[in-house]
């Protein structure tokens, strides 16, 4: 049942590291479950917010310390929004950054994580400044079912 009452918004923070990428998924599973989305939405939303929490990983902290910001609210009552933040290295062109196949990553990334949370999400904006970190938002509007049925 959708209710006013969960409409708070919920904070994590969690140590850039790649052990601790699953709490991000679990947590974005968890805050989407308030909107009874369908399996596949709930596994584009995981996907997308993963892509984002990897990304601060392995290229705003590459030297390994420093802390994922993680926020989660729902929106006119159908909508989840997750932004992901990290104070890390930032990035030069934003645009450049978020064409398919770039990447900065060499040979081990295919440049395909902005690409994927477009694809996933509703809305993917980004901004970022070089030396202070990163922001991504990414919204997706879960449709209502219809009483005790299938969407
Ligand atoms: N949080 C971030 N901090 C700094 N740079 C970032 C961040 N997120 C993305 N980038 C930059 O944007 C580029 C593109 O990101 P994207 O996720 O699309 O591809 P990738 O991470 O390189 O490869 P893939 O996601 O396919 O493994 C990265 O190579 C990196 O240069
Ligand atoms: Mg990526």
């Amino acid at each position: 049942m959708r209710n006013k009452a969960s409409e708070g918004r919920i904070k994590l923070e969690l140590p850039a590291s790649s052990i601790n990428e699953g709490f991000a998924r679990v947590f974005a599973a968890a805050f989407a479950a308030r909107l009874d989305p369908t399996i596949e939405e709930m596994a584009d939303i995981k996907t997308a917010v993963s892509e984002a929490v990897t990304n601060a990983i392995v290229h705003a902290y590459p030297n390994g310390a420093g802390v994922i910001y993680i926020s989660a609210r729902i929106i006119n009552g159908d909508t989840v929004e997750f932004v992901i933040r990290d104070k890390g290295e930032g990035i030069l062109n934003v645009k450049q950054a978020m064409e398919p196949m770039y990447t900065t990553g060499g040979e081990d990334r295919s440049g395909m994580g902005f690409t994927i949370m477009q694809s996933f999400m509703d809305k993917v904006s980004v901004t970022s400044h070089l030396g202070k970190g990163t922001r991504v938002r990414l919204c997706k509007r879960i449709s209502p079912r219809a009483a005790g049925g299938k969407k």
